[in-house]
């Protein structure tokens, strides 16, 4: 049977982490999440996956050095054989050594149209830049920030007056429906005959 497992790696409320277990559960994603791993102790999503019954661990990174990290990252993804990882919402860059364990089986979730507004506060920078249509990408993961190749993107119109509040509403809901989107496109790439 074609491995569909999903590792997700996250920081926080995990909505996104949410949209796709909603996905699986109502038929639209055909995969099985394996594992849930937050970096920060109390993150919301971390209580998601408890609720769910899935397996949630909690590997601290505060204080603990890039290289060190990743490699207890990897040791901890490993038993659960992976397909890809999802990452959804995870505020620490991954390198080399984590990529090389998960060569092009790694997704991240932006919320604007990369190459445009990478890094923090994507949506900041779009209604500081004044442009009329930002969005959402899912791309794969490389070791530079938001770089990687892209998988889907999905456009969000710029309102008069909009807040970063309102706009990152808007985006997130676009984001909810990409990503489950996205992670059947690559599990489908990945096991096409
Ligand atoms: C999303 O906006 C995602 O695009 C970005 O981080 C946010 C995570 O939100 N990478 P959530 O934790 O999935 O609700």
């Amino acid at each position: 049977m074609a491995n569909r497992k999903l590792a997700i790696l996250l920081s926080g409320r995990g909505s996104n982490f949410v949209a796709l277990y909603d996905a699986i559960r109502r038929g639209d994603l055909d995969a099985e999440i394996c594992c849930v791993v937050g970096n920060v102790p109390d993150a919301a999503g971390i209580a998601r996956a408890q609720e769910f019954g899935l397996p949630a661990i909690v590997l601290p990174s505060k204080g603990v050095e890039r290289a060190a990290y990743e490699r207890r990252l990897v040791e901890t993804l490993r038993p659960y054989d992976p397909a890809l990882v999802c990452l959804a919402g995870f505020m620490r860059i991954l390198a080399a050594e984590f990529l090389r364990e998960f060569p092009g089986r790694v997704l991240n979730i932006h919320p604007a149209l990369l190459p445009s507004f990478p890094g923090l506060h994507a949506q900041r920078q779009a209604l500081e830049h004044g442009v009329k249509v930002t969005g959402c990408t899912v791309h794969f993961v490389d070791q530079g920030v938001d770089t990687g190749p892209i998988l889907l993107q999905r456009a969000v119109d710029v309102h008069n007056g909009d807040t970063e509040e309102l706009l990152s509403a808007r985006i997130l809901s676009q984001e909810h429906q990409l990503y489950w989107r996205a992670v059947a496109l690559a599990l489908n790439r990945m096991h096409a005959p």
